[in-house]
């Protein structure tokens, strides 16, 4: 990963100022989270090459390796309420769309709410994190990290998912270039957070079309109980509305994991 390569495809880019990138770092969130409570400003970007401590959803761990993926983490000071939030984990999916589609010619697609896909298969995540303001509670500002597996050959995978990630390279058979992907994620961030703004519907309508959750069977997981369900469409905040098939009832889901029938060993 090379800084001045990736700021080559970004003239006159308003967040090139704040674009950092780094051989090695615990995980890209965790530091840009501290960096943002010590004022770090709206378009700090951190690229690392691998990552110790990578996180994803949930408390997992999201696998690092160096010289293969793209870590990336942007920090936004939106300036909307809590519960507006979810559209931010929404534009950075499509965003991220249409990163991968510019650098490689594939259009991923998401599975609700944060991953992207191709095919069957895990092609990377997405991790919103917020922090609060503790005397106003307002949203002081938000790190939306992404993870994206470029050059992985299969058996460079953990075996134990071998069967559920994929790859770019895997995908295309052509080594997508990270540097210009870094900057097309660069890119088409900004953009969307900019039309987020101004066009909040059109990037909702952007982001029903990428889901490939709806229309799905699916299966909705808390930790007291796992109920299958039809997904049927996604609510103006972002959350997945859902029949469940043992009563018929129709709900919203705005949390936990959903697994859809035929992706990552769900049958
Ligand atoms: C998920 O699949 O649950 C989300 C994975 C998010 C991984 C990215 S990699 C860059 C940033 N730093 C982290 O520690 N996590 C995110």
């Amino acid at each position: 990963m090379d800084k001045a390569n990736i700021l080559s495809y970004l003239p006159d880019h308003p967040w090139t100022p704040h674009i950092q990138v780094m051989e090695e770092v615990e995980s890209t969130n965790t530091l840009l989270k501290a960096m943002g409570r010590n004022g770090a400003p709206e378009g700090t970007v951190l690229i690392a090459d691998r990552q110790t401590g990578g996180r994803g959803r949930l408390g997992r761990t999201f696998c690092s390796p160096g010289g293969v993926g793209i870590y990336f983490s942007v920090l936004l000071r939106p300036n909307c309420p809590p519960d507006q939030l979810m559209h931010l984990t929404c534009a950075a999916a499509v965003a991220m769309c249409d990163a991968v589609q510019a650098a490689s010619g594939l259009r991923p697609q998401v599975k609700w709410i944060n991953d992207l896909v191709l095919g069957t298969k895990k092609l990377g995540g997405i991790l919103t994190e917020l922090n609060f303001d503790s005397a106003s509670h307002c949203v002081d500002f938000a790190v939306i990290g992404v993870g994206i597996n470029c050059l992985q050959k299969k058996e460079d995978f953990d075996p134990s998912i071998q069967d559920i990630a994929t790859s770019l390279q895997i995908a295309t058979g052509n080594q997508t270039d990270r540097n210009l992907l870094s900057a097309e994620m660069i890119r088409s961030m900004q953009t969307l957070s900019c039309q987020l703004h101004t066009e909040k519907n059109a990037v909702m309508e952007r982001y029903k079309r990428d889901c490939m959750t709806i229309g799905k069977d699916i299966q909705v997981i808390r930790s007291e109980s796992i109920r299958t369900a039809h997904a049927l469409d996604i609510d103006d905040a972002g959350a997945l509305i859902v029949r469940y098939t043992d009563d018929g009832s129709i709900a919203t889901v705005s949390s936990g994991e959903v697994s859809v029938r035929g992706m990552y060993g769900y049958v």
